[in-house]
Parts: C-alpha cells; sequence; structure tokens
C-alpha cells in the first residue's frame, strides 16, 4: 500500500505521509507542507481538511454510517439512555452499573445554578431567541464556577464536565420556561436525567407534573441522535475555541452560537417554519421545490442535504419513524407531517436532488415531535444543544487531553498592497 504521497513544485519533488484511521480512512500529513516548499492549502469551508485526528465519532457519508466509540447509532439509540451515552462519548467507554450511578449522583449534586444568574436572565427581552439566552447563560456559568480547568488533573476535568452536566439542563428549561413566561424551577433528585429534562421543561406551577414515557423515550431518542457528529461547524467551533486554552463552558458557549444558524442546527427550527409556510400557501409542495431548484431563489429545501451525507443520514431514518410513533402514541394529527414526507418523496425521485445526492438530514422530521411534545419552535435548536453537550464535551476533552497546538489557520491575501497613508484631514 501507499504510504505517502510526492508533490512536485519548481522541480523539487517533496514527499508526505500518508495518514490513516481505524476505519480505513486516508489523509495526507501536511503538517510539513509550508515548511518545504512555502506553500499553504486552501479549502474553503474545509470540505477536504482534517484538522485533527479523533476517536470519538466515525461517519461514513457514503454509506450513510455514525458510529459513536464503535456502537452503531442504531443501537444506541433503540438501547442506551442518553446519561450512558453522554458517559461513552466523553469517557470512551460504556459505563457499568456503578459508573452510570456515580455520574448521576455526581450530577445530581452539581444541579443547582446561582440564583443570582436568574438575574442575568431576567434582562433579557421576552422576544429573544433562547440560543442567544443560552449562549449568554453558559458563558454567564464561568463567572459563577472555576473559570480554568487543570486539564492533567482527572479530577478537576470529571468536576468541570459534571457541572455543565448538571447545569446546563436546568438553563435549558428555563430558557424554555421564559419563553412560555413559568416560573423557573429545579431538577429532583430522584429522577433520572431525561425524566428530568421533561418536568422541568413542562411542570406547570398549578399541577404535579406526571412523567410520560413516550414523552422521555422521544426525548431519550432525540438526545442521542444529537449527540455526536464528529468534526462540524459547532463542534470545531468548540475545539478551536478551546484550543486557546478558553475554558470549557467559553468553548460550549461559542459552539452554542455556531450551532444557532440555519444552515446548521437552526435548520430544525427553519424546516418547521418552511413546512408551515408551505401549508399557510395552500400545501403546493411542488412549487416549493422549484424554488429550492431555481438558482437564481436563495431559499434552500431546509432539512436536507449535508455536509458529509451523500446518501439517507441514518439519524433521520430512525427519527422519521419515531416521528410516526409519538404522534400515534399522544393522538395527534399534524399536517405539516404529511406535507414533510410529500416533499421528501418529490425530493428523493427528482434529478435535482438525485445528482446533488441531497437526502432529509437529522433535522428534517425533529422539529415535528418536539412541537407534538409542547416545546415551542424557536427551542428546537436548544433543544439539539442539550443533546450535543456530551459530543461537544468529549471533543474538547480529546482536544486539552491530546495537547492539540492552538487552531489558527492560514489565508491566501487578496487584499491592496502599499497603500500610501494619508492623515483624516486629507482624505
Ligand atoms: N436545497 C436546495 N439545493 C441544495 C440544498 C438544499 N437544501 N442543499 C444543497 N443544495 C445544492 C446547492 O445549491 C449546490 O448546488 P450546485 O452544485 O448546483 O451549486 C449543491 O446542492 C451542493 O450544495 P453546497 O451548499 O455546496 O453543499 P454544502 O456541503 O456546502 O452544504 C448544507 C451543506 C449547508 C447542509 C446544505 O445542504 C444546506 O444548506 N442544507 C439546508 C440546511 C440544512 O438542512 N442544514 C442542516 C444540516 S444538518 C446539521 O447541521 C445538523
Amino acid at each position: 500500500m501507499e504510504k505517502s504521497v510526492k508533490l512536485t513544485y519548481k522541480n523539487e519533488t517533496f514527499e508526505f505521509p500518508l495518514v490513516g484511521g481505524t476505519e480505513d480512512e486516508l489523509g495526507i500529513d501536511i503538517k510539513k507542507l509550508r515548511a518545504l516548499t512555502g506553500l499553504v492549502t486552501l479549502d474553503p469551508g474545509f470540505k477536504n481538511s482534517g484538522s485533527c485526528q479523533s476517536g470519538v465519532t466515525f461517519l461514513d457519508g457514503e454509506k450513510g454510517v455514525l458510529k459513536y466509540r464503535g456502537y452503531a447509532i442504531e443501537d444506541l439509540a433503540n438501547g442506551a439512555d442518553f446519561l450512558e451515552v453522554a458517559y461513552l462519548l466523553i469517557f470512551g467507554e460504556l459505563p457499568t452499573s456503578a459508573q452510570l450511578d456515580k455520574f448521576q449522583s455526581d450530577i445530581n449534586e452539581e444541579s443547582i445554578v446561582d440564583e443570582d444568574l436568574k438575574v442575568i436572565l431576567k434582562s433579557f427581552p421576552k422576544t429573544a431567541h433562547p440560543m442567544g439566552i443560552l449562549a449568554s447563560l453558559t458563558s454567564a456559568l464561568t463567572a459563577f464556577n472555576p473559570s480554568s480547568v487543570d486539564v492533567d488533573s482527572e479530577e478537576d476535568m470529571y468536576k468541570a464536565i459534571v457541572t455543565i452536566m448538571a447545569k446546563f439542563p436546568v438553563i435549558v428549561a428555563w430558557t424554555q420556561r421564559k419563553v412560555k413566561g413559568l416560573p423557573l424551577n429545579y431538577s429532583d433528585s430522584k429522577l433520572s436525567y431525561v425524566d428530568n429534562v421533561a418536568k422541568m421543561m413542562f411542570k406547570k406551577p398549578n399541577s404535579d407534573y406526571d412523567l410520560n414515557p413516550t414523552i422521555t423515550a422521544a426525548l431519550n431518542k432525540l438526545l442521542i441522535l444529537h449527540a455526536d457528529h464528529e468534526q462540524n461547524c459547532s463542534t470545531s467551533t468548540v475545539r478551536i475555541v478551546g484550543s486557546s486554552h478558553a475554558g470549557l463552558f467559553a468553548s460550549i458557549s461559542a459552539g452554542i452560537s455556531a450551532l444557532w444558524g440555519p444552515l446548521h442546527g437552526g435548520a430544525n427550527q427553519a424546516v418547521i417554519e418552511m413546512l408551515e409556510a408551505i401549508k399557510a400557501d395552500g400545501g403546493d409542495t411542488k412549487k416549493f421545490m422549484a424554488k429550492a431548484k431555481d438558482k437564481n431563489d436563495s431559499f434552500r429545501l431546509m432539512g436536507f442535504g449535508h455536509r458529509v451525507y451523500k446518501n439517507f443520514d441514518p439519524r433521520a431514518k430512525i427519527i422519521k419513524v419515531t416521528a410516526d410513533e409519538v404522534l400515534n402514541e399522544l393522538g395527534i394529527v399534524d399536517p405539516i407531517l404529511d406535507i414533510a414526507k410529500g416533499l421528501e418523496q418529490e425530493a428523493l425521485s427528482d434529478t435535482y436532488f438525485v445528482d446533488r445526492k441531497l437526502y432529509p438530514n437529522v433535522d428534517f422530521y425533529s422539529g415535528i415531535i418536539y412541537r407534538a411534545l409542547g416545546i415551542p419552535t424557536e427551542m428546537f435548536t436548544v433543544m439539539f444543544a442539550l443533546g450535543r453537550l456530551p459530543g461537544w464535551i468529549a471533543q474538547w476533552r480529546e482536544m486539552r487531553m491530546n495537547n492539540e497546538p492552538i487552531g489558527r489557520p492560514r489565508q491566501i491575501y487578496t487584499g491592496a498592497t502599499e497603500k500610501v497613508f494619508k492623515t483624516l484631514k486629507k482624505r
């Protein structure tokens, strides 16, 4: 097998080693490229560039395969609890019962958020987008907790991980309660992680909250399916911010901002808004398909296409089935589910989408489930962030433990050269 590639430049040949992964991926190690040749690479959007070697998540976009630490996403989504998956992603192995119990009880211990954080939350207008609130509150957590982690100390690292795992669902729930005008509450240490999420989000002040197994199961599955996705936009953000040795909470707050955009996690909100717009317009899916294909129209079919998947997103397959189950079990008829299915059918047989290998992604059906659970549309991306938290932590931990260098890309400068400066009065 080839072990290197050769590059010829100015009549000189340079050799760069190939780096292999455990799933047979191959990359060219160009660490010495600039030093040897004076050249840099240009790859906008990093479509061809690996930023790190990682042992957390593997995905094969051509085959539609996704694995966390070697376990198939289908097995985890159907058989595991979100906290087990979080432990797996962060620490590398599935927990034993004792390890899981300890993780859960350590999280319970830390699941109090400083009351002063409520003052910050209160100062946001009710119209503020929940993702902006979530990013700010996550960043603000730094002010109430140790700002830096000694990554050489197992104990320090564990403490920081438990702290954010514990406090994050509380601020997620508070964000939803702010949107809905409900009083803020805390978790219940007798409940599991996911049951606590449900109770904190949905409990009304004037009645008890009865846990609903359908809601817990749906939340559990959605959180697992969103838990990690290797070097996507928000995860790369977390790693790059963390690479400056910024703290865990600050890095995650930056990841939340990256996730917010409609081309990334914000797509789940954009999908529902698109489906609602189609419904309000009379349900003519063909008209919107034509808009999506028109190069003069900026409209895109939200929830379709993926940077890496050029086949079915395996998460979308699971979510589609779950959407049907949840709506049936909760006795909800949602016309936009039919619009979504109609759009999917049309896109899958349309040459524009087929040629470009555009398939439904994780967010095409997730919003329909969130909506059925009673979560407001603008909260959908917050739910994505809650699921993605263990992935961000795992990737941040891996980056720090590998002592990766600060992320700092190069560029090809195309601006002006040698301009003569004139003082303000002379301009
Ligand atoms: N609707 C219509 N056309 C599309 C769509 C879409 N949803 N997605 C891609 N295309 C077209 C592009 O116009 C382009 O066509 P061209 O080759 O004729 O110019 C081609 O497919 C390739 O698209 P790119 O934008 O170059 O692909 P890229 O890998 O950069 O983008 C992305 C991937 C951002 C996900 C894109 O498919 C998209 O915008 N999808 C809609 C938003 C969305 O659902 N995002 C969620 C992604 S999953 C996640 O982040 C959790």
